[in-house]
């Protein structure tokens, strides 16, 4: 099973894929955690430069090397992982750079598509959960973790093309995509995904007791 998380920065994601991943080993399923950009040697170059290089990265630029990052991270970890039969959660995937470089910086959604579908060689998650939520309070979340990156210093009105944009791809695909109110008390969320994965997914978990 192939799982994605999505949402703009500060939606809380990673937090709840630590939590999901102790629920699936915990009712011993193999799971493995991973992310894009950086989930391989060669990705966490390629995120090095996405997120912190100091000059100008064209449009084009940003979108070939996340669609590298994803091309070399399907090959070398999430294919040979399912193929294993695990639980592959993976924070961030295919929805991110059509929400970000399509919806963000206004791509051609054809040609994103396109680049997506070579680099997963068509392989879509299972499930993707969205994190979805005002992005001024998001952010807001992401400002008191520090340093910004180059992505996180963009201008809300950029991260209110992407939050539409992942609500306009969970709309089109209702089948493969849960939206989830990332202003939820944490324990409450876990539970709610929980719910989602045994609804979605046939498994039944049991949601971890916070504290
Ligand atoms: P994160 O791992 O901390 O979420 O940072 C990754 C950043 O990269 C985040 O701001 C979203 C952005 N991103 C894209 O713009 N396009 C993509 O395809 C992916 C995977 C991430």
């Amino acid at each position: 099973m192939f799982i994605t998380f999505e949402g703009i920065d500060g939606s809380g994601k990673s937090t709840q894929m630590g939590f999901c991943r102790d629920v699936l080993q915990a009712a011993g399923h193999e799971t493995l955690l991973t992310r894009n950009p950086g989930g391989t040697e060669l990705g966490q170059g390629l995120r090095q430069i996405l997120l912190h290089h100091p000059g100008y990265v064209s449009p084009t630029c940003e979108l070939l090397l996340y669609i590298a990052d994803r091309a070399q991270h399907m090959d070398e970890v999430v294919l040979p992982a399912l193929e294993a039969g695990k639980f592959v959660l993976c924070d961030r995937h295919l929805d991110s750079t059509v929400a970000y470089q399509g919806y963000g910086r206004d791509l051609d959604r054809a040609m994103i598509d396109r680049l997506n579908a070579i680099a997963t060689h068509g392989r879509k998650p299972e499930l993707t959960l969205l994190f979805h939520g005002p992005p001024e309070k998001l952010l807001e979340r992401v400002s008191r973790r520090g340093k910004a990156d180059r992505l996180e210093r963009e201008e809300l009105d950029f991260y209110e093309k992407v939050a539409d944009g992942y609500l306009a791809l969970a709309e089109a695909e209702p089948e493969r995509f849960a939206v989830l109110d990332a202003l939820q008390p944490i324990d409450t969320l876990h539970r709610e995904i929980i719910a989602v994965l045994n609804d979605r997914l046939g498994v039944s978990l049991t949601a971890k007791t916070q504290g």
